[in-house]
């Protein structure tokens, strides 16, 4: 069954929301299969399968090119697909840009920060948005967390709470301590899905690369229920040894004269 955006404004309070991100065709196969209700197609993207040193150089192409490749591997899955650096820097640029995503499979848009007028034309335009505010990685400087002073714990709330009023279903709230995770989802009426942001948010979100231990570096908060970067490194080193050894492939003539083809 495919969620729509009301289902997760009734999962708050009732159930926890499990989101992975995802950016290929295989991948989301199985996350589809593994029946995970919702697919963040993240500009983490740029970072952890592009190799760029921070999302700000994703563009829209990169973003289209990966929304669209998860849409076919999970065409029943809720999928989230992420405003990369830049293109929603107005409303009407927002909308755009958000009409291209929407057209390459995705259900509804994030976009980082207190972008008010931008999350309220999406929405009037029928367009659901996710916000995401605490680290926002397309303008920060480092990956610390943030909102550890009674300042920056402040201004984080009250972005929070006029996201929601600016019309966002969701929000994602990055790398903040886990009480004022915890105040601001006792403080919306939508969902807030953490990163980095203690156990009591409506949702957590994790990056696959980092769930999948695929990557040489992945953050503290994350958790890797695999090694599949290990398995990668093992496959390719048995693959060379077996060809420079003549072991793979099998000899098919040998086995043609043997009889067994
Ligand atoms: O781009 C992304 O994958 C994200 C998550 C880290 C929440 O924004």
């Amino acid at each position: 069954m495919k969620y729509c955006t009301n289902d997760f404004l009734q999962m708050k309070n009732a159930k926890p929301i499990a989101m992975l991100t995802a950016y290929t065709c295989p991948i989301a196969r199985c996350i589809e299969q593994a029946g995970v209700p919702v697919i963040l197609v993240g500009d983490t993207v740029g970072m952890v399968e592009m190799g760029f040193e921070s999302t700000r150089e994703v563009t829209i192409e990169h973003m289209e090119y990966h929304i669209s490749a998860v849409r076919r591997g999970a065409p029943n899955t809720y999928i989230i697909g992420d405003l990369p650096n830049n293109t929603d820097t107005d409303p009407e640029k927002a909308l755009s840009n958000a009409k291209r995503l929407v057209a390459a499979g995705a259900d509804s848009l994030k976009l980082e920060g207190p972008k008010h007028e931008v999350i309220a034309h999406l929405v009037a335009c029928g367009i659901p948005v996710v916000g995401h505010t605490g680290l926002t990685p397309q303008t920060a400087t480092n990956f610390k967390k943030v909102g550890g002073t009674d300042a920056d714990a402040k201004r984080i709330k009250e972005e929070a709470s006029s996201i929601q009023r600016a019309g966002a279903f969701m929000i994602v709230l990055e790398h903040i301590p886990a009480s004022l995770a915890m105040a601001i989802t006792a403080a919306v009426e939508i969902p807030t899905i953490g990163i980095g942001a203690g156990a009591e948010c409506d949702g957590q979100v994790l990056v696959i690369n980092d769930a999948l231990g695929l990557g040489d570096y992945w953050p503290p908060f994350s958790k890797q229920y695999a090694h599949i970067g290990q398995s990668v490194l093992e496959v390719a080193k048995i693959f060379a040894k077996e060809v420079e050894s003549h072991e793979f492939p099998e000899n098919i003539l040998d086995f043609a004269r043997a009889g067994k083809h």
